[in-house]
Parts: C-alpha cells; structure tokens; sequence
C-alpha cells in the first residue's frame, strides 16, 4: 500500500471536475420535502417572524406559491394547520371542512403530481397545546390514538397522498395503517416521526403554528436527546407496525443517529431540518456573519452522507435554485 510521498490524496481535490468524480454524496431537488403552514382563513400571508421567507397562508393563497413549488421541481410538500377554534381534543384536526383538508383539495387542483403529505398530529388543534387527549395533567396516549387515526383518515379522504403521525404516541402508526386498510385505503404510506426528540430546535415553529403546551413540556412523549439505542427501539418498533419510511429530527444535532437509523434497517430514512436549525442560519446569514448558500448546502449535505435518503427543510425553495444555478 502507498503511502506519502507516493500517495497523495490532494491529488483527487485539484479540480472540481476530479472532486465531482469522487464524491460520495450529493444533494438533489428530488430528496426534499418544503413543510407549509396553512391557516384557516381568507387573504392571509403572514411571515413568520423567527423564519424569514417562509409563510402562513390561508388556502385561497396558495395556489401560486404551491406551482412555484412544483414549479422548482421539488417532489412534495407537508402541511401544518393552523385552525380558527382550538379545543381540548382537537376538533378542527379531524373536520372535514378543517384548513388543511380545505388546503390538501386546492393543492391537488393546481399541482395533481406534488406529493402532499400531512402532518397528523393534535397540538396545534388542542387549547392546551399538547399533542393528545389530557387527563389529569397527562396525555393519555391510548385515548389519543383514536383521534389522531381520525385525522390521518380525513387528510387521506381529502386527497392527501401520505400521512405523517408526528405525535409521539405508542401504537398510533398500528392504528392509522389498521384504519386506513380497513378503509381500502391500502396504498397510503405512513411516513412516520419514528424518532422524534423532545427539542429546543422546535422553538420558531411553535410560533408558527401557535403550538406552545400551555402548561408542563412534551418529555413526557418525544424523546431524551441523550438516548440513541432508544431511538433504534422507536424505529424498529414503528417499521414492525407499518411505517414506509422513518423520520429523525431533528437532523443537525442528531446525524448519529441517522447513520445509526441508516445502518440498522433498510427503510427510507428521512432527516427533519427543523424550524430552529433554519431561524440560526438564516440569523447570522442576515448579520452577514455566515455565507447562507454554502452553510445551507453543506449542513443538508451533511445529512445525506449521515445517511438520510429525504430531508424536510424549510430551504427547499432556495436549494432547488441553487442547485439549477450549478
Ligand atoms: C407537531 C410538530 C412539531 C414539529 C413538527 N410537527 C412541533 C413539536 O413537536 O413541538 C416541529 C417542526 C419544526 O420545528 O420545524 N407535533
């Protein structure tokens, strides 16, 4: 074997033909999913505060921001609701005139081909902005799973083409996959939040989508961020009850995980860039203390070498761009 000054490995980094030969990993459009907030309403298009370039729209503004979507390329989209009447268990989530079933029949109209998957989860539909049913100060996990199978159901009746359980629950992807065949709706994946860590990264997208628990925090059903041999027991244990492909998030932090996830099963594996990994980018690229293209390129980069075949991030749009501009 070779070893300097007979070898050399500067030699494959002279020219960026050679490293584009050699490299292992790349990004492309076709990997990402852009997360839309969609609130019930009419003429809204409100920029979020804590991520810049990115909007709650109410349905009937959507249609142009969903072909320039299509438009860039990118594959899919997910949806977050934010509805006009919040309740103890979440009413407006599994209603079928609810925003995001009035959104999912809009997108299908002026985008048949976009992927739209829906997050299925109750926070941003509870009062108490916890993602199940409360009972003295908990979320009661098996009195959840009914309600959320509810709404899992309503997005697909709505036109939605995957669902994606973000909740947290025990058992809700057994009882979503049990619902929607016995619905003969057995050509709908579950992309399930199969390790979904209990995070401060979240905190831009609780202003977004008005989520915040109003009392007490969500460790009592996302995960410890110190725990990786759970997250491997998550998944496994979301695969064996029906899951088409998993999710980790969020990513930056946690792409141990995601070659971990990678390396033990052979689902899909989607990484979810969430909303505070964005706010921190898009914070220091305005005080010009970052090169926002790069950085951007390189933190989702990063996750595809870790092992992710999907990630969702809130760049989608400027990554289509970038990558045309290439
Ligand atoms: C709903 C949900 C959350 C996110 C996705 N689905 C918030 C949470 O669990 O508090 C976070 C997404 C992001 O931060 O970008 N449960």
């Amino acid at each position: 074997m070779a070893v300097f000054p007979q070898l050399r490995l500067r030699r494959l980094r002279r020219t960026e033909s050679l490293r584009s030969m050699v490299r292992e990993s790349e990004l492309h459009v076709t990997d990402l999913i852009y997360p839309m907030f969609v609130e019930d309403g009419s003429r809204i298009r409100q920029e979020i505060a804590s991520m810049p370039g990115i909007f709650r729209f109410s349905p009937d503004q959507l249609a142009g921001e969903i072909e320039e979507v299509a438009g860039l390329g990118i594959p899919a989209v997910i949806l977050f609701g934010i509805p006009q009447h919040k309740d103890e268990t979440g009413t407006s989530a599994y209603d079928d005139q609810g925003v995001v079933q009035q959104a999912i029949r809009i997108i299908k109209q002026s985008a048949p081909d976009l992927v739209v998957v829906t997050d299925v989860c109750l926070c941003e539909y509870t009062d108490h902005g916890h993602c199940g049913v409360v009972v003295d100060g908990h979320v009661d996990n098996d009195l959840t799973l009914p309600l959320l199978v509810k709404t899992a159901l309503s997005h697909v009746e709505a036109g939605a083409d995957v669902v994606a359980p973000s909740d947290m629950m025990d058992g809700r992807v057994k009882a979503i996959r049990q619902a929607l065949d016995d619905a003969d709706r057995a050509d709908i994946p579950i992309l399930a939040y199969a390790a979904k860590y209990a995070s401060a990264f979240y905190g831009p997208f609780r202003d977004a989508a008005d989520s915040v628990p109003q009392f007490g925090d969500r460790r009592g059903y996302q995960m410890d961020p110190a725990n990786v041999r759970e997250a491997l027991r998550e998944v496994e244990q979301d695969i064996k009850e029906g899951a088409d492909i998993v999710i980790v998030k969020p990513a930056l932090a946690y792409l141990d995980v995601i070659r971990r996830v990678r390396d033990t099963f052979n689902c899909p594996v989607a990484a979810y860039n969430v909303s505070g990994e964005y706010a921190m980018v898009k914070a220091a690229a305005q005080q010009g203390w970052l090169d926002e293209q790069r950085v951007t390129l390189e933190a989702l980069t990063a996750m595809k070498r870790a092992g992710a075949d999907i990630i969702l991030t809130y760049h989608a749009k400027d990554v289509a761009r970038w990558l045309q501009q290439r």
